[in-house]
């Protein structure tokens, strides 16, 4: 079989000659040291999830998705605990010597995304993104295949299922705000996402230190497929965000949690919502983690426009189709 070469490795030798092999070097129209917005101001939204003031904590979340896409939230229940040990156990295993990660490796024309591996999608530009990662579902738990969950360290499995089970109460606050915030019932968002068959797929993104991050990227610009993702990064800045045709820095504020409003939402929500414009950069000295979530549809569930919000002046903007023929399309850059 063939074997493919991990970022990881090549950063190891990267950072013996200085340079990374030219298949990283982004166009100009992309480098961040040339494309990056520098003022101080406007800046990305951190939302109180704890306001008692409900009204306006629905205000901030429905104005942030629409404006940006993309917030952060910061007193939203999670456990700095169990943030902590997700992240422990993800390190430890990308720290694993190569041979042991490359038992859990995504197996190469495999029909789903689970896995240890390097690179999903395929690039406009045809060129390569700083980055290794790991892919596995963490709910519900019909859906978790644990061959894809490391065995190293021996509190994975733990840590993975006590973080699951606390994300899934924040993405079901987040659902009833995001409905109430377009003028539906709570339930109204997640019940179209298939209630209590909502699929929760984690990835870790691993990027190692680069000797050239002014002129690579840790992943394109890209939007989510996810309905929402819901993201805890380690203390290396590198997300930035898309908005007024200018790339914007999101700051790294300490257990906080990042939400990306995903295509599954901007589709429901006929646009009402705004799925983000979103890339990573990566650091010259220190490796950069996350722990995106992907909260999406069940790939059978049929996602469209919803009814409610479709009339003479506001018609469909977006085709009505299954969350996997969904998928299926923007993996392969083919038209939705
Ligand atoms: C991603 O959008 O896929 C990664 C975001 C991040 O690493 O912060
Ligand atoms: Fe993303």
């Amino acid at each position: 079989a063939e074997v493919q070469t991990r970022v990881q490795a090549i950063a190891n030798m990267s950072s013996i000659i200085d340079t990374i092999p030219a298949e990283f070097i982004r166009s100009e129209k992309e480098q961040p040291a040339l494309t990056t917005f520098t003022g101080p101001t406007p800046e990305i939204p951190t939302i109180d999830l704890s306001d008692p003031d409900q009204d306006n904590l629905v205000r901030v979340i429905a104005d942030a998705s629409r404006e940006w896409g993309l917030f952060q939230i910061v007193n939203h229940g999670l456990p700095v605990e169990a943030i902590k040990n997700l992240q422990e156990a993800g390190k430890t295993f990308f720290e694993l010597p190569a041979e042991e990660k490359e038992l859990y490796a995504r197996p190469p024309g495999a029909n789903h995304l689970e896995g240890y591996g390097t690179k999903l999608q395929k690039e406009m530009e045809g060129k390569k993104t700083w980055v290794d990662y790991l892919f596995h579902n963490i709910w519900p738990p019909a859906r978790i295949n644990y061959q894809f969950w490391p065995k190293n360290p021996a509190s994975y499995r733990e840590a993975n299922e006590e973080y699951a089970k606390h994300l899934r109460l924040v993405a079901d606050k987040l659902f009833s705000y995001l409905s109430l915030g377009i003028g539906l019932e709570p339930n109204v968002l997640k019940d179209a996402l298939g209630g209590e068959e909502v699929e929760y797929l984690l990835k870790i993104n691993y990027y190692p230190p680069c000797p050239r991050p002014d002129l690579t990227l840790g992943v394109a610009p890209h939007t989510d497929m996810s309905a929402i993702t819901i993201l805890v990064p380690n203390e290396v800045a590198g997300l930035q965000v898309f908005k007024d045709d200018r790339w914007f820095d999101a700051k790294y504020i300490p257990n906080a949690l990042i939400i990306h409003i995903g295509d599954q939402i901007q589709i429901l929500s006929n646009g009402k919502y705004k799925s983000v414009f979103h890339r990573t950069t990566v650091n010259k000295d220190k490796t950069r983690m996350s722990w995106p979530v992907f909260c999406s549809p069940p790939p059978e569930h049929v996602i469209g426009p919803l009814p409610q919000l479709v009339d003479e002046e506001n018609p469909a903007k977006f085709k009505t189709k299954k969350y996997k023929d969904y998928e299926y399309c923007k993996l392969n850059k083919l038209p939705q």
